[in-house]
């Protein structure tokens, strides 16, 4: 099911999406309050021995000390995603051009995609694969905030209000068969923290 118009998933910068994230920024895209809530809100939704995806990743990947099974990376720039020590593999896939997962069925308890979803031209497609890999009881964690990359994020994305985008992440999660959870949308005097949790739909 289509949530996006064309229009909508067009970006200002049509151009290879691996072009832009060809050199390594080794920064934080939210603020440290921002990244703290993140890193609370995976350790309530994490156990020891989970097998976790971190789809859209960098060096860092805001993970809890939780002692994780593996933790597969992904992102465009692989000097960034060499730096994770959170990784023990990774992988460079470019989503905007091809939306499948080298992943097996279920093989992870918890995907995590964390400051990155607004620039996805084809998030339905993504989810449906975030659903496949994740086993039954694990969940999809989308997290953002107002920031992003303007030229890289599409039109759907800039013009919607916080609220709105928040909305679109949940319809994201829903055409990929995933069921929306949990919903937090907290606003203050540091980086709005958003996030969506989205589980099988088999189980929930
Ligand atoms: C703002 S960074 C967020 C990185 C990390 N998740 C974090 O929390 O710091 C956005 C990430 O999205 C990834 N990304 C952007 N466009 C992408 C695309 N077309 N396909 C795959 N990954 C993409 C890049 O690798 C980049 O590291």
């Amino acid at each position: 099911m289509d949530v996006l118009s064309a229009a909508g998933r067009q970006k200002r910068d049509d151009r290879d999406d691996g072009d832009f994230y060809d050199r390594p920024r080794y920064v934080t895209h939210a603020d440290d309050a921002f990244c703290q809530r993140l890193t609370t809100l995976y350790d309530e939704l994490m156990a020891p021995g989970d097998r976790v995806f971190d789809a859209m990743g960098s060096w860092v990947s805001h993970l809890p000390a939780a002692d994780l099974d593996y933790v597969i990376g992904h992102g465009l720039n692989a000097d960034e995603l060499a730096a994770n020590d959170r990784y023990d593999e990774w992988f460079v896939q470019d989503f905007n051009e091809d939306q499948s997962l080298p992943l097996g069925d279920e093989a992870v308890d918890i995907v995590c995609c964390a400051l990155s979803v607004q620039y996805l031209q084809y998030p339905e497609a993504i989810c449906s694969e975030f659903d496949r890999v994740l086993d039954d009881d694990g969940a999809v964690v989308v997290s953002f905030t107002n920031r992003m990359f303007p030229r890289k994020a599409i039109r759907a994305w800039r013009s919607a209000s916080m609220a709105e985008r928040s909305d679109l992440v949940a319809s994201y999660l829903r055409a990929g068969g995933l069921t929306v959870t949990d919903r937090i949308a907290e606003d203050g005097a540091t980086d709005p923290f958003y996030a969506a949790v989205g589980r099988s739909g088999t189980t929930h």
